[in-house]
This record gives C-alpha cells, sequence and structure tokens, in this order.
C-alpha cells in the first residue's frame, strides 16, 4: 500500500506537486510503511483496496468523521475504473448523509463528474492548493 500511494503521488499528482521537494516531501511523509501502520491503528480509518488481475490497483480510506482521507490508484491501473469502483465502495461504507473530501487538482474533474462539489475556501498545503468537496450521499 505505501509503495502505491508514493508511486501514485510522485506520478500522477505533478500537476499538484510540480516535483517540488518540499511539497512532495510532505505530502509522502505519512505514506511510509510506518505511516500506513499509522492508518490502521487508528480505529476511526477505514482502509481499502481495488484488486485487478491480482494486483492491488488503488488504495482508499475513509474514517468515522465522514471523510474520504485516501483515493490513490496505481500508475499501470489509472483510467482502468479503478479509483471509480474504489469510490463507489466508500461511499457505500459510509451510508447516507454528507461526505467530505479535500481533492488534488489532479482529481477534481474526477469527483466533479461523480457528483462531488466544492464546498468553500481552497486550502494551502505545502505550497499546493487542496480543494474541499463534499458530497451528499
Ligand atoms: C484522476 C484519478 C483520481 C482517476 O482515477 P482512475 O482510477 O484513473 O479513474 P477511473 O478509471 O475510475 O475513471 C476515469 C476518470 O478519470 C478522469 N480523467 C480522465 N482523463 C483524465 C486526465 N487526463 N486527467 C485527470 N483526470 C482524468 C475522468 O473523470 C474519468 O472519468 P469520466 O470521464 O467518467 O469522468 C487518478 O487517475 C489519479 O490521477 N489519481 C492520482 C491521485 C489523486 O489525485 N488522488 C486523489 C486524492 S484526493
Amino acid at each position: 500500500m505505501s509503495a502505491l500511494l508514493i508511486a501514485s503521488i510522485t506520478e500522477l499528482c505533478q500537476a499538484d506537486h510540480q516535483g517540488q521537494p518540499e511539497a512532495l516531501g510532505r505530502w509522502l511523509a505519512n505514506k511510509t510503511p510506518d505511516g500506513v501502520r499509522g492508518f490502521f491503528a487508528n480505529p476511526d480509518n477505514r482502509l481499502f483496496v481495488a484488486e485487478a488481475d491480482g494486483e492491488m490497483a488503488a488504495v482508499g480510506g475513509c474514517n468515522t468523521a465522514r471523510e474520504i482521507i485516501l483515493n490513490y490508484v496505481a500508475p499501470a491501473h489509472r483510467f482502468s475504473g479503478a479509483s471509480t469502483a474504489l469510490l463507489a465502495a466508500m461511499e457505500a461504507a459510509l451510508g447516507p448523509g454528507e461526505a467530505t473530501l479535500s481533492s488534488t487538482l489532479t482529481a477534481l474533474r474526477f469527483y466533479l463528474r461523480r457528483g462531488w462539489s466544492e464546498s468553500g475556501a481552497l486550502e494551502r498545503y505545502a505550497g499546493m492548493i487542496a480543494y474541499p468537496m463534499r458530497k451528499q450521499l
């Protein structure tokens, strides 16, 4: 899961981090194996993987605050429907009610097309911009 998260951010989210070491360093800091153990250790989190052809194709997560906290596809599985399936599974797990997430620029169009809307002021994060979004599930 750590390797997938690091590859997805490094290779697919160039529009966000633009290769800036400070941005990448902050973003990847909790995506190490220990960081992933930390996600699992928090009882408020629920983690998900999408599999394709016996490989891990995407990693996702949500929490009891009804926030999508992770949604990353392996570069080799991009545009194969993995994130669509993963997001649908997380939305179903959350159940009816409002859910929130903080989108990358990379994924903004993906979320807009899946019924999410922008919800307030942009957030600055290590020189990048995050897009707060919400959806009534
Ligand atoms: C954009 C992204 C989230 C889509 O995930 P995916 O598994 O490749 O997507 P799927 O195959 O399930 O769906 C394809 C969707 O990607 C989006 N898409 C297509 N081409 C795209 C492109 N060149 N750039 C960005 N998004 C594109 C579209 O929304 C498309 O579906 P639609 O045409 O029905 O709207 C993924 O490719 C990605 O770049 N992830 C990087 C990590 C990230 O930013 N995660 C979100 C953290 S909040």
